[in-house]
C-alpha cells in the first residue's frame, strides 16, 4: 500500500530555503516523519519532488493506485492550472499542505486554486503539518 508524498517547486531545498519562513527541517526529514507516521499501518511512502509543473502532473497521473496523497504544490497553488486538472481527476483522497501560514503572507498567497479539490488543507504549522495530513488520511484512505 503506497501513500504519495508530492512536493512542488523549491521544496527540494528545504532546510536552506528561507528558514525563518519554512523551518530548518529538510525534505528528507519530512519524508522520514511521514513514513514513521504510516509505517505501523503497513503503508509505504512514495516521495517525489519536482520543480516543474509537467513532472508534477505526470507523477499524479502515475499514482492513481496509491491510497491517497499529500501534496505541497509550492507556488503552483497560485496558478498551476494543469496540476489542478490532474488533481481534479485524482481518484483518491488527498490533502494540501503548506509549511507557512500563507494567510499571514503576501496577498498573492491568500488563495489556492487547488484547495477546493482537496479533502482538507493544512497550513502554517511547519513540518508537523505533513505528519498531521498523514494521520488524517489513514481512516479516509482505508475506506
Ligand atoms: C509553500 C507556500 C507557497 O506560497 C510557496 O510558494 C512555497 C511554499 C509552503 O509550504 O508554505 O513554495 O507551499
Amino acid at each position: 500500500t503506497e501513500l504519495l508524498l508530492l512536493n512542488g517547486p523549491n521544496l527540494g531545498i528545504l532546510g536552506r530555503r528561507e528558514p525563518d519562513i519554512y523551518g530548518t527541517e529538510t525534505l528528507a526529514d519530512i519524508e522520514q516523519m511521514v513514513s514513521d507516521e504510516v509505517a505501523g499501518h503497513g503503508w509505504k511512502v512514495v516521495a517525489r519532488q519536482h520543480d516543474c509543473e509537467g513532472e508534477m502532473i505526470r507523477t499524479v497521473q502515475d499514482h492513481y493506485d496509491a491510497v491517497g496523497a499529500i501534496v505541497n504544490p509550492g507556488a503552483l497553488m497560485i496558478a498551476g492550472w494543469g496540476l489542478r486538472d490532474a488533481l481534479a481527476n485524482y481518484p483518491r483522497p488527498w490533502i494540501e499542505v503548506h509549511l507557512s501560514n500563507v494567510w499571514a503572507r503576501e496577498q498573492f498567497r491568500h488563495q489556492s486554486i487547488l484547495g477546493s479539490l482537496a479533502s482538507g488543507v493544512i497550513f502554517g504549522l511547519g513540518a508537523i503539518g505533513y505528519r498531521l495530513a498523514a494521520r488524517a488520511l489513514l481512516p479516509r484512505a482505508e475506506s
